[in-house]
Parts: C-alpha cells; structure tokens; sequence
C-alpha cells in the first residue's frame, strides 16, 4: 500500500523551451535555471511536485541543458526522491511531454509542471493531495488574472462547470488562465498523438486539455483567493517574481519552493540529512536547512 503524503503518480517538469523573450539572459543558460531571489526557478515547481507526495519525478529539457539539470539534481536520492531526464530534441509543444514520458510513464498517471511557473497558495499541500486522487481524467487549476490573452483561458456556466478552453484568445471568454500545473490519466499520450500542430507548429497543452473537456472529464480546480501565481516568461515577471519571494521569505522566515524542507517535511529524509545539506550550502540557504532541522530537534 502507498503510504500517507505519497502517490504512485509520476511528476514530470518541462524546463525545455529557447526562452527567447529573456535573451541574453539565455543565451548560455536554460530560462528554468535563472534565479529567483535565492534559488533556480525549476525549485519552485519541483517543490510542488514535492508537496503533491510525489517521489518519482522526470526533467526534460533540452539535449544542450539537460547535463546542467543534471549537475544541479543529480539523482534525487539526498532528498529522498528519484530524478530522470529526458531530452526534448526541439520546444515542440507543452503537450510533447506526454509522448517524450510515455515509456517512463509504463501507463501511470502523470503530474506535468512547467518549469517557469510560480504557484504559491495558502493549504498548497492539501489542494494538490486532493487533485491527485481526483478521479477525473484530467485536472488542472485556474487563476483570475487582469489580463487573459497570453494564457490558457476557461470559461465556466452558471454552475462553475467548465465550457470552453482556448489558447491566448484575443478576446478572452473569462478572466480565468489555466496555470502550468496537470494532472492526467494514463490516456494523456494516446491523445497527444491524436493533435496536430498549431499555427506555431506545436502540439498545445489546451488541446490535449479540450480533448478531456470534450469527453466530460476535465476538472478546474479555482485556485483559492490569497493565491499567488506567477508565470516568469518575461523580464517583468522575473522582477515580480523575485520581489516577491524575498518579501514573502523576509515577512514570514519561511523559503518558499525549498524541495529539500517539502522532502524533509515530507519524512522522505531525516533531520541529519537535512543539516547536512544545508552544511554543504556555504550561504544563507544552507544555513535556513540546518537551523529548521536544529529547531525540529
Ligand atoms: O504559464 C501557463 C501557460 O503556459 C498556460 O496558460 C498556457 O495555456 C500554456 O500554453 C503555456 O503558455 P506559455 O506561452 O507560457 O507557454 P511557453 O511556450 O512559454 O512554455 C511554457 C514553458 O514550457 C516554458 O518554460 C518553456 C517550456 N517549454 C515550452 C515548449 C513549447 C518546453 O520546455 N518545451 C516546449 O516545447
């Protein structure tokens, strides 16, 4: 049996893509590997996955970033958990990462992360423990933004039912994006391989989401008031991002997207392994590991 704050699905982070708009930022590095505030952005979803219960978690990226991933990673065994990777050969779309997985995957169900994205909300863990054992087919988690047109966007009837789901629509239907954070069943794949390429020569995640909306089996999970999601596609979003982080860190004491306290929180690794990560840190990050062990003890 499994057991509590663990789940046999799989997590997989995209941390892929030519991160264009952040040029020359990434010319020689991989967008995801940025920092925001006192960590590589990939820590934040990975954090998540962490907090979602789930120890088998697979990176892709790119064939030229991967061994940095790699370097940074390395097998997840110090946090109690166990990384693969798997190479995108070109940013073919979102939804290639479902055939990429296919094989790692062996038919379990999926949590599939985007490596850019920030999703910080008051009762995280119990949210996505809750979706996890969701028995729809897909699940993923809605955000009202300002401004929709460079999202995912759902639009809901009367009864919070979702009804359509469209891709950077220049007139949005709802305020609602859909953020980079799903959950699918083992069928994830066999759809991906039934959708074309868009416009931009992609194969898009709203598709392979419609494709569940249209069978009935696509859940929205509204992300409660007080949420925070923060899409770092832009130098003003990485600005935001890391405003943010340092206030929240500063305000409250606590790190935000520290995947070796999910792990240790999680009982995946003891307090002396905690310390000794943070020993191996020679900065304040380090050190915030070996004082939460030292105050656990
Ligand atoms: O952030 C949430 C949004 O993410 C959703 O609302 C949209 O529906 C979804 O399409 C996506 O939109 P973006 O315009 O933000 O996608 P972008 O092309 O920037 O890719 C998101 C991340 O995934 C980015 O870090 C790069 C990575 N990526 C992207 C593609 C297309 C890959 O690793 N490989 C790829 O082939």
């Amino acid at each position: 049996m499994t057991p509590p704050h663990e789940t046999d699905m799989k997590g997989v982070v995209l941390a892929g893509g030519l991160g264009t708009r952040l040029q020359p930022l990434t010319l020689a590095l991989s967008k995801q590997l940025l920092p925001i505030y006192d960590k590589p952005l990939v820590y934040y979803p990975i954090t998540n996955l962490i907090l979602a219960g789930i120890r088998e978690i697979c990176i892709i990226s790119s064939p030229e970033h991967l061994p940095l991933y790699k370097k940074l990673l390395g097998d997840g065994a110090s946090w109690g958990l166990s990384f693969t990777y798997i190479e995108q050969p070109k940013p073919a779309g979102i939804a290639q990462a479902m055939l990429l997985t296919e094989d790692w995957l062996a038919g379990s169900r999926s949590i599939l992360a985007l490596g850019d994205n920030i999703l910080y909300s008051p009762g995280l863990t119990g949210l996505l423990r809750t979706a996890v054992t969701s028995t729809a087919g897909a699940v993923c988690f809605a955000y009202p933004v300002r401004d929709a047109r460079a999202f995912g966007v759902i639009e809901f009837d009367e009864d919070g039912r979702p009804i359509s789901l469209e891709e950077k629509p220049e007139r949005p239907k709802s305020n609602m994006a859909v953020t980079g954070l799903y959950i699918y069943d083992a069928t994830a794949a066999e759809r991906a391989r039934g959708l074309s390429p868009s416009d931009r020569g992609e194969l898009e995640i709203t598709e392979l989401n419609r494709s569940y909306l249209r069978d009935g089996q696509l859940e929205v999970v509204q992300l409660p008031r007080g949420s925070t999601w923060l899409d770092t596609g832009t130098l003003e979003g990485m600005v935001t991002a890391t405003e943010w982080v340092r206030a929240v860190e500063q305000q409250q004491g606590f790190k935000v997207g520290c995947p070796e306290e999910a792990a240790w929180r999680n009982g995946w690794i003891n307090s002396e392994a905690l310390s000794a990560l943070g020993k191996r840190l020679r900065s304040g990050y380090g050190e915030y590991l070996c004082d939460i062990a030292k105050d656990a003890q």
